[in-house]
């Protein structure tokens, strides 16, 4: 007999109706000579019971332990109103079960399925298939699933056409390590695993396919944190003849709906900030916009005081003196504020000043601060007054180079946010638009902020003239504080990306080395185009409410990315190595 339903799906409208069933053993007690089986399947959960009448079979349900896979035909009957179990969606019926095969026993598993909380992550990833048991894997796995689907039917519908782009490439600039593939027939060269399809994307333009699309893994060898591994998955797209408003307006109208769909979550038109203001506002490209903290600058109060630790960067042209009002926070405690200082010692900051407002109708002696003494009264009140201060506030302060104040004061803008749950809302979305086209390096050099196929705002001319000022024609989606996707206009004129090139200081031999039939193919009517990508895994992550996105990918890769499971990456035979002419320098590590 074939399997009727899921366990999960068994419901009153199968009462009285004999039906077949496939799953794992989730429990099984024995309460006096009644076995009680909870079989498990991907839907769910339904009891199964078993008396002494089943006769064999009721001797192999004794038998049976955690995880054995079984087959089992009953009779689907009410519970008795003692018995009903409303936080059980098959909570009102059980299964009197009169047949039941054992298809496979299991031995005692690494961990019980209500245990992963406190075995480790270790020992879940190192046996993945049995942590994908659990009912929030399989339930976050399956809303991946879905979520793909709506997206794929989404792009399909606005003409997007769904494109492979091969995995074994050369290095694409998205500014991180590669991942190489040694070459056998090609021997001393190797390919580059895409850390995203940009290159292949902009060509499938020049070949004019207008709307292309790929759900698409990458590969980076970066250092990873949560929302980062070294093989992750892009919605990737690109489309001809559009600027960024329909890109944007598409793509946004993209997350409202399966957000519509999928969460029952309306959102109104995403707010946009420009990347300026969103550094000044809350020293970060990607703002939490659910915690109403901002960072205010006060450089201009401070510019004549005593105390060198303000004074100095009030004074200098490259650092930044900014104050966070936290409203509350004058009940954070001195051990609570000492780990504030910690963590933000994480982003270079040198110290953490503080005042705590305890009542600001008598003026400086309601205030509570080391630092009062160095600021002087006036100076004190004077920030008071532009922070608007009120009782039961707290005020942190950072002095230093701006990157260092807004990492440092931004990170700790979240922080606290989250300890004090300051939260005014559940989801909020957004642009962050007109990025620079460059960043500077600690040693002085220009970078792409994104790539270097970005479109600059301006000329070629003002471009070459000004680089560190140039704007981009660049953006990036935010939700929740996490760079959801990215995207930009391309630059589709060969003369403009030699400049670009230029400004980088790749050097024509350089460009034509590495990029050389990208400048090949603008020559052959290249149409203006533009798109982006967005990180499934962590569109997936704030949808499901995931700490990390190792929780929404089937097999993620541990932080020093290996993988326990399969022990992956492991040694060679010294024969492969030998035929892909690589001799590794560590000779007993070759040899093992
Ligand atoms: P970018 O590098 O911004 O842009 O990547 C796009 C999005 O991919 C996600 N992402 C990651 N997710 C998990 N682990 C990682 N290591 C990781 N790195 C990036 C982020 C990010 O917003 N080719 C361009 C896109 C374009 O211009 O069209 C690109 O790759 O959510
Ligand atoms: P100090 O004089 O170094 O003891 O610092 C006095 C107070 O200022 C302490 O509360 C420090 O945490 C704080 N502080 C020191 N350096 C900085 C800085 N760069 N930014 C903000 N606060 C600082």
């Amino acid at each position: 007999m074939q399997r009727t339903t899921y366990c999960g799906l068994v419901t009153t409208a199968h009462l009285e109706q004999e039906i077949t069933l496939y799953g794992w053993v989730d429990r099984r007690r024995d309460h006096g000579g009644v076995i009680f089986l909870d079989l498990r399947d991907r839907e769910g959960i339904v009891q199964v019971v078993f008396d002494p009448d089943a006769g064999d079979f009721f001797e192999q349900a004794d038998r049976v332990r955690s995880e054995y896979v079984l087959k089992v035909t009953g009779k689907v009957r009410a519970r008795s109103e003692a018995t009903v179990n409303p936080n059980m969606a098959t909570g009102e019926i059980e299964v009197y079960g009169t047949q039941l095969e054992i298809l496979n026993s299991a031995a005692t598993p690494p961990f019980q399925m209500d245990e992963h909380i406190t075995v480790g992550e270790d020992v879940r990833l190192k046996h993945r298939y049995m942590d994908l048991r659990r009912v929030e894997m399989q339930n976050s796995l399956r809303f991946r699933s879905k979520i793909t689907n709506s997206i794929r039917n989404y792009l399909d519908e606005h003409g997007f056409l769904d494109i492979e782009t091969p995995i074994m490439t050369r290095a694409t600039p998205e500014g991180a390590r590669d991942y190489l593939i040694p070459s056998r027939t090609h021997p001393g060269q190797f390919f580059a695993m895409p850390q995203s399809p940009q290159l292949f994307k902009q060509l499938l333009m020049v070949a004019g396919f207008d709307r292309y699309y790929q759900i698409a893994k990458c590969f980076r060898d970066e250092d990873l944190r949560a929302d980062r591994q070294p093989e992750f998955t892009q919605i990737d797209i690109e489309a001809s003849f559009i600027d960024e408003e329909e890109i944007m307006s598409i793509t946004e109208t993209m997350i409202s709906n399966i957000f519509a769909e999928h969460m029952d979550v309306k959102f109104d038109k995403f707010p946009r900030m420009t990347y300026a203001e969103a550094m000044d506002r809350y020293g970060s490209d990607k703002p939490d916009l659910r915690i109403p903290l901002e960072l205010v600058e006060i450089k201009d109060l401070l510019k004549d005081i005593e105390f060198k630790v303000f004074a100095g960067p009030a004074n200098d042209p490259t650092c930044r003196v900014t104050a966070l009002k936290v409203p509350g926070g004058s009940q954070i405690s001195r051990k609570q504020i000492d780990e504030y200082t910690k963590f933000v010692g994480i982003y270079g900051a040198k110290g953490l000043a503080w005042i705590k407002v305890n009542a600001i109708e008598n003026g400086i002696e309601g205030l509570q601060s080391p630092i009062i003494k160095f600021l002087g009264d006036e100076v004190t009140m004077n920030i008071m007054q532009r922070l608007d201060a009120k009782n039961g506030d707290i005020v942190f302060f950072g002095a230093d180079k701006s990157s260092v104040v807004s990492e440092a004061l931004g990170a700790l803008r979240c922080k606290v946010g989250q300890d004090l749950n300051l939260y005014t809302c559940d989801w909020a979305p957004m642009w962050v638009v007109d990025f620079p086209m460059f960043e500077t390096t600690d040693s002085g050099a220009l970078t792409p902020l994104h790539h270097p196929f970005t479109a600059p705002s301006c000329d070629a001319q003002a471009l070459k003239n000004n680089p560190a000022e140039a704007l981009s024609k660049a953006y990036d989606m935010v939700l929740n504080g996490v760079e959801l996707g990215g995207g930009s206009i391309r630059i589709h004129d060969q003369d403009m990306q030699a400049v670009v090139f230029d400004v980088l200081g790749i050097s024509e031999d350089e460009q034509q080395e590495k990029f050389g039939f990208l400048l090949d193919a603008l020559q052959y009517g290249a149409p203006p185009h533009g798109g982006l990508a967005f990180g499934l895994d962590r569109l997936i992550m704030l949808m499901v409410g995931a700490e990390s996105i190792r929780d929404v990918i089937a097999f993620p890769k541990t932080q020093s990315a290996a993988c326990l499971m399969t022990d992956a990456p492991g040694t060679v035979e010294a024969s492969q190595l030998r035929d892909l002419n690589i001799r590794l320098r560590n000779k007993e590590k070759q040899e093992s």
